[in-house]
């Protein structure tokens, strides 16, 4: 039945008579079905049409079991009945009927003394003890079948033939919002009902205040930041540590003559590098360390030459915006040969600054990844295959080695990868071997040598997500 045709029936009885005392009635006098009349009734509650009680009710009802002796008899009657007048033996019994009907009612045929059990010869014989016999567990499954009162509740919950049941239905008044039939409040003021000038008769929804709006489209994460966590990932389950990155003002000294860049480097120039004004030079510097790098630019060491230059203290001072994250990596290997050795690997990834011409590939701040290991006894073929573990987890399975020159490194070698989507070798990043002219002024072990890469954010990111212009993923844009 239609859900209107139940409503009216709801509404329209409701106009006459005071109360609709118990819904399942309703539902089986008028014709309905019941659990659809619980719905309506909940619906016309809510709007206030129809005040509803809940009534519950808690009833017997039947088992399976229960109701196959209900529907003949109890097994102890069967089994009386199948014993004629002059006896039978058990096995004559038992073949007469279902076997478990016979196991459960020759008990309670011999505890209600209805049977008798002796043996004949040397095998179990059965009698009748009294004439007939009244199926009073019968009786009571169909008085709980009927929703009457039964009185042995115990036995028949005990042989599982009855179980409880809760009825859950609704006594139904007027509610304060009555009308013989359901209106259909209008949502909005629309032009239509102005128009028609019956806007002042119209009954309007309520608003409701509780109501969740829109989801809004806004607070997304930002692709840079999505790859940097994809990237911290992969180092960190690769064993890892973070290098701490969180100064961008750095002097001469750690960005370049530490990496044993010298002092006339183009890369040194103004046109490459961001110098600070103010503070124009740093306070400090490790004194005996500066020493050792000094030494080996101007005339080397451990069977370096050096650069044979004058090496000056006041370049060495300069600040400047760091131009690459192996600064922070150079004060992280000082740091670590200053104690016991232990093996490390590092990674950090951070923003650099150089003073370039702006184009759709090159900004003039972007973000470096930098990974590095220290180890006793590293090779090339480490390195190598440090790299592929590294690119292949971001997803660049095919890479090449093309040697390349850093100061700071050798041999060096520039990354390419395969891509299928612009069918070519794209660069992906640098890397090298640190030179012992780095690593022995800062006081490393001999046979200690460190393997590093670098390569940008923003690179990776432009692939993965498809920028072609990098003023479309950092600024202003
Ligand atoms: N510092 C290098 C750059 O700016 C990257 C690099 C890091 C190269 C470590 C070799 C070893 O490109």
């Amino acid at each position: 039945m239609a859900q209107s045709s139940v409503e009216d029936a709801v509404l329209s009885y409701l106009q006459t008579h005071e109360e609709i005392p118990n819904s399942e009635e309703f539902a089986v006098s008028e014709q309905l079905d019941h659990t659809e009349l619980l719905n309506v009734i909940k619906s016309l509650n809510g709007f206030g049409y129809v005040e509803a009680k809940d009534i519950k009710k808690e009833t017997w009802v039947l088992t399976d079991e229960g109701s196959k002796y209900a529907n003949s008899s109890s097994p102890e009657v069967q089994v009386f009945e199948a014993v004629p007048l002059e006896g039978i033996r058990q096995d004559q019994l038992e073949a007469k009927m279902d076997k478990q009907v016979f196991s459960i009612g020759k008990n309670f045929a011999l505890k209600n003394k209805w049977l008798s059990l002796s043996k004949e010869g040397n095998v179990p014989f059965y009698r009748r003890m009294v004439e007939q016999v009244q199926d009073i567990i019968k009786e009571q499954l169909l008085a709980a079948k009927n929703g009457k009162d039964i009185q042995n509740v115990d036995a028949l919950k005990k042989r599982t033939l009855i179980k409880r049941q809760t009825w859950k239905g609704f006594s139904v008044r007027k509610g304060p919002n009555y009308a013989p039939q359901r209106s259909k409040p209008a949502t909005d003021l629309t032009r239509d009902l102005l128009q028609k000038g019956n806007w002042d008769n119209v009954e309007f929804k309520d608003y409701n205040f509780s109501a969740l709006g829109q989801p809004l489209e806004c607070g997304h994460l930002h692709p840079l930041l999505k790859v940097r966590a994809q990237i911290c990932k992969i180092f960190l389950e690769m064993g890892y540590e973070e290098m701490p990155t969180n100064n961008f003002v750095e002097s001469s000294f750690w960005n370049f003559d530490t990496l044993f860049q010298p002092q006339q480097h183009p890369a040194r120039d103004s046109h490459d590098t961001f110098f600070l004004k103010v503070p124009a030079t740093t306070q400090r510097l490790p004194e005996d360390y500066l020493e050792r790098v000094k030494t080996m630019h101007e005339v080397g060491g451990h069977e370096s030459i050096g650069y044979g230059y004058d090496w000056k203290r006041d370049e060495a001072e300069k600040n400047l915006l760091r131009t690459h994250t192996t600064a922070v990596s150079t004060r992280m290997l000082h740091a670590l040969a200053q104690g016991e050795f232990t093996p490390k690997k590092y990674f950090s990834i951070d923003r650099v600054f150089r003073n370039e011409a702006v184009d759709r590939t090159h900004l003039a701040e972007f973000h470096q990844i930098e990974g590095l290991i220290c180890d006793r006894g590293l090779t090339l073929g480490d390195l190598m295959g440090v790299l592929n573990e590294f690119f292949q987890r971001l997803g660049m399975k095919k890479l090449r080695f093309k040697p390349a020159y850093n100061p700071y490194t050798e041999p060096s070698m520039e990354i390419f990868s395969y891509f299928d989507m612009f069918n070519k070798w794209v660069e992906v990043g640098n890397s090298g071997m640190i030179r012992p002219e780095v690593l022995l002024p800062m006081g490393l072990p001999k046979d200690v040598s460190v393997i590093a890469w670098g390569l940008s954010l923003e690179r990776p990111t432009m692939i993965l997500y498809g920028i072609d212009n990098i003023r479309d993923l950092f600024g202003h844009k």
